[in-house]
């Protein structure tokens, strides 16, 4: 455990979290891409983990400009929204509301994500790492376009759906 005496060891500390938290969602995106039953669904879901991929490369190069090797660091935040995320996914008897579900859950993913990036972005801009910031804004995009991506196709289609 790492003493926290500096915004610089809040941001490392952070950077664990965030980087085990997106290791964990690289494992349970191919579980719900492969219980989607919307095609558009899954293919968002598969889109987002190939993201996910480039996502945890940029969390390493953020590593490197800390000076410090890339570890995680267990996030109880992001375990416990998976966790509910894959029980959902069992109780639902209907695969158009297990597609609602998903949607839901995923977007607590996403604005976990969201508030995590976000915070990070504002701290490296205050420590003047410059570099790092606009490698964690590019990751923050990402997390927003699938975020809209995702409510429209609750709100588009598989709402709808699963209210029938
Ligand atoms: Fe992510």
């Amino acid at each position: 455990m790492t003493a926290t005496k500096s915004l610089q060891d809040l941001f490392v500390n952070l950077l664990k979290d965030v980087y085990y938290a997106e290791k964990q969602i690289m494992k349970a995106l191919p579980k719900m891409a492969k219980k989607a039953e919307s095609a558009e669904l899954r293919q968002a879901f598969e889109h987002h983990l190939e993201e996910t991929e480039g996502q945890i490369q940029r969390l390493e190069k953020v590593f490197e400009l800390c000076g410090v090797k890339p570890a995680g660091k267990t996030c109880p935040a992001i375990k416990g929204i998976i966790e509910e995320g894959e029980e959902d996914m069992k109780d639902a008897k209907d695969a158009d509301v297990r597609d609602a579900g998903m949607i839901a859950d995923a977007q607590a993913v996403e604005h976990y994500e969201i508030a995590r990036y976000g915070t990070m972005i504002a701290w490296a801009n205050q420590l003047g790492m410059r570099e790092a910031a606009s490698l964690l804004k590019q990751t923050l995009d990402q997390e927003y376009g699938a975020d809209q991506k995702l409510t429209k196709l609750a709100e588009g289609q598989l709402n709808r759906q699963a209210a029938a």
